[in-house]
């Protein structure tokens, strides 16, 4: 069996507002092989960004993360960091929740690069894409004089003295020496975008959306992550350039070899691109499994009915997304309540789960699980919950 090269437990995130606590990630376990794509896919507001955000180290004020392990097989950084962390080391793995924040951060762009859902925001809209490209490589030039991705295959130019005395002299914006603004352009094309020597001295404006995404994909890819996160990377497309960008991460993932993490909302986007699914719901993964669990024996409601939307194409008038009836539970902890979290939603909801289930094995293999009762005792129609059971108790158990 192949060792992860990451392996996340229990993530835990809340962000504390003034209107209370809200648990935008709760206990989630995921782990991604090497030149594995792992979907994780779930409704607006079901904490996929969060829970990317949390790998990354970028929950920002006032969230916090707030339990859990991501640990990362990287042997070459875990000797290095063995003596100063020992508490942090597991054999090759780190944990990346227990290493100090600079630790951790050394290995965005490099170890971990994120696509984020809204390239707009995610490029400074004053310097050029190309320079912002360009930076991203002289991230990765920098860390090659340090222990970084397992999977580093860069045969750039190596980062020298002269850079690093450049580099300080001009502290602002970093200093991006011409090989990486080569490499830039290279990168541009690598991503599909043409004329790539004129359009990397442009700014962010002056690309439309699916050059963005494409630009933004080649920023993420700049580092020579091992594990790039997709956070909705095709969802502002059009269905054309969107089986573009789709095609594009899996040459390059073909070519690389890196891991890749696809947050999407859509199950056609899962089908398509990943080996396993996490479907995640009201902060927590309900149901995991392979492709084919999900698709051919889903064993939550909530995936039969994330299932049941997707348009058919094949019969007329079909092809219009059905929502799953009920709104998205909220996720404020005095509003939770400790019942299954879809029961207000689901057409099955018991006695039983009213006391929130845990996860449980779908088909005896153990790779296939679901947080729900129907799976470990089936449905008992006698112990079936009233209609308008949670109108009228207020909504919680
Ligand atoms: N900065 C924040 N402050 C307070 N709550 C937040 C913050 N960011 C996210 N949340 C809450 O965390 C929960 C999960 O949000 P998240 O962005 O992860 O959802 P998502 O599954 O990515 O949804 P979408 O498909 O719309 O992108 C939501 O209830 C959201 O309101
Ligand atoms: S635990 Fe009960 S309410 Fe929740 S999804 Fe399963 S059957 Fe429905
Ligand atoms: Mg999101």
């Amino acid at each position: 069996m192949v060792d992860p090269i990451l392996d996340i437990e229990g993530l835990t995130t809340r962000f504390f507002t003034g209107e209370g606590q809200i648990n935008a990630v709760s206990d989630v376990d995921l782990t991604i092989n090497p030149g594995e794509t792992v979907g994780v896919v779930g409704e607006s507001g079901s904490g996929k960004s969060v829970t990317a955000l949390s790998i990354m180290d970028l929950v920002e004020d006032p969230g916090k993360i707030t339990a859990g392990t991501v640990r990362y097989r990287n042997p070459e950084f875990a000797a290095s960091i063995a003596e100063r962390h020992p508490d942090a080391v597991d054999g090759d793995y780190v944990d990346l929740l227990a290493v100090p924040k600079h630790v951790r951060r050394s290995l965005r762009g490099t170890s971990f690069s994120m696509i984020f859902q809204d390239p707009e925001s995610s490029f400074n809209p004053s310097i050029t894409v190309g320079e912002q490209i360009a930076e991203a490589v002289e991230v990765q030039r920098r860390a090659t004089t340090r222990p970084r991705s397992v999977s580093a295959r860069s045969t750039r130019p190596e980062y020298r003295f002269s850079d690093f005395l450049l580099s300080t002299v001009f502290p602002s914006r970093g200093y991006v020496s011409e090989s990486s603004k080569q490499e830039a352009i290279s990168l541009l094309e690598q991503v599909g975008i043409p004329d790539p020597e004129e359009r990397v001295g442009q700014y962010p404006h002056e690309f439309s959306g699916g050059m963005l995404q494409r630009a933004m994909v080649a920023q993420a890819l700049a580092g020579e992550p091992d594990v790039l996160i997709a956070d909705e990377p095709t969802t502002a497309l059009d269905v054309t350039i969107q089986a573009q960008v789709l095609e594009l991460l899996n040459d390059l993932q073909a070519e690389f070899g890196m891991s890749i993490l696809l947050i999407t909302h859509d199950l056609g986007v899962v089908a398509r691109m990943c080996e396993r699914v996490g479907v995640m719901y009201a902060g927590k993964i309900v149901e995991r499994g392979t492709v084919s669990d999900i698709f051919d024996t889903p064993a939550h409601p909530y995936t039969e009915g994330l299932i049941g939307s997707i348009p058919d194409i094949d019969t007329p008038g079909g092809n219009r997304l059905q929502p799953i009836a009920g709104n998205v539970p909220s996720l404020l902890d005095s509003e939770m309540g400790t019942r299954c979290a879809f029961a207000d939603r689901c057409p099955k909801a018991m006695q039983r789960c009213l006391d929130e289930p845990s996860e449980l094995d779908a088909s005896g293999s153990q790779s296939h699980t679901a947080q729900c009762y129907l799976v470990s005792d089936g449905y008992a129609e006698e112990e079936a919950l009233p209609a308008g059971y949670f109108e009228s108790s207020g909504g919680d158990s």
